[in-house]
């Protein structure tokens, strides 16, 4: 278990740097093609203020956008961003439609900056329950965005990766009855053509904020070998250089994908 003395001494370096030197740092080392984020305590951020917990959500919409700028400036690929879990439901009433409101506004606000910076807007998620106007708005910015060609935003809204999992048996089972594929050609190939991942490469970087060390539903298939890290700042808090930092904490990892 113990760390290689060159690995910790250089990760304790890295909190040491800001914002624009970790930017030049990773810019010298190969990428992650793909970061995915939890974007998690915004609640906490609020509370901790004496604020409701939505004045965090209005707060996190902020790091949002910073987050999308930072990413596709380094020339990051893949980002995936953890909106609303099909768990979220079961939050109380007023936060959940705070939080449809909130994307609601913010969808058609952001067009133009994602045009601008040639982002590709995409959604991942059950459409069930999602109010229609919502739907509709995050449509209109998927068809938009479509023939950009720089960063890929991936938003997982009412998502849960047993939920993808579970419609992907479903797609495949009728697959196997309607004649189309065989049992013994299902393998992980297919499967991942069968997630609402379809053509996006698995995540290199998984970052959770505000501390918990658990993964709530998100991209269970897809994280099989994907990189960790997670820091105690919330959300709302969370800006450009917490990216790069972690950014640069992967890029001195070994990734050994199961050998030596
Ligand atoms: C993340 O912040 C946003 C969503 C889950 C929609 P939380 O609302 O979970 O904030 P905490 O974790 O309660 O602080
Ligand atoms: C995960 O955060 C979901 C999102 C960030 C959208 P939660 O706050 O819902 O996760 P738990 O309940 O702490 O596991
Ligand atoms: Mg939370």
């Amino acid at each position: 278990m113990a760390l290689k003395a060159g690995t910790d001494a250089a990760a304790v370096e890295l909190t040491t740097l800001g914002e624009r030197e970790l930017r030049d740092r990773i810019l010298t080392r190969p990428l992650p093609r793909h970061v995915a984020i939890i974007m998690d305590g915004n609640g906490r951020w609020a509370t901790s203020r004496g604020l409701p917990r939505v004045a965090g959500h209005s707060e996190g919409v902020k790091a949002v956008r910073n987050t999308v700028r930072a990413a596709g400036e380094v020339g990051i690929e893949y980002l995936t961003l953890y909106a609303f879990s099909s768990e979220n439901w079961n939050r109380p009433r007023h936060e959940v439609s705070t939080l449809m409101s909130l994307l609601e506004r913010s969808i058609d606000r952001e067009l133009p900056e994602l045009m601008a910076r040639n982002v590709r807007f995409r959604v991942i998620g059950r459409p069930n329950g999602v109010p229609p106007e919502v739907q509709r708005r995050i449509g209109h910015v998927v068809d938009a965005t479509a023939a950009n060609g720089g960063l890929t935003l991936v938003m997982a809204f009412n998502y849960g990766a047993r939920d993808e999992i579970v419609d992907a048996f479903r797609q495949l089972a009728k697959d196997v009855r309607d004649g189309r594929v065989e049992p013994e050609e299902i393998d992980e190939v297919r499967i991942g053509r069968a997630l609402y991942t379809d053509g996006v490469p698995d995540p290199d970087l998984l970052i959770r904020t505000s501390g918990e060390m658990r993964l709530s539903n998100f991209l269970l298939w897809q994280v099989a070998y994907t990189e960790l890290w997670v820091t105690p700042t919330r959300w709302p808090d969370f800006g450009p250089r917490d990216l790069y930092l972690a950014v640069a904490d992967f890029q001195q990892r070994d990734r050994r994908f199961g050998r030596v």
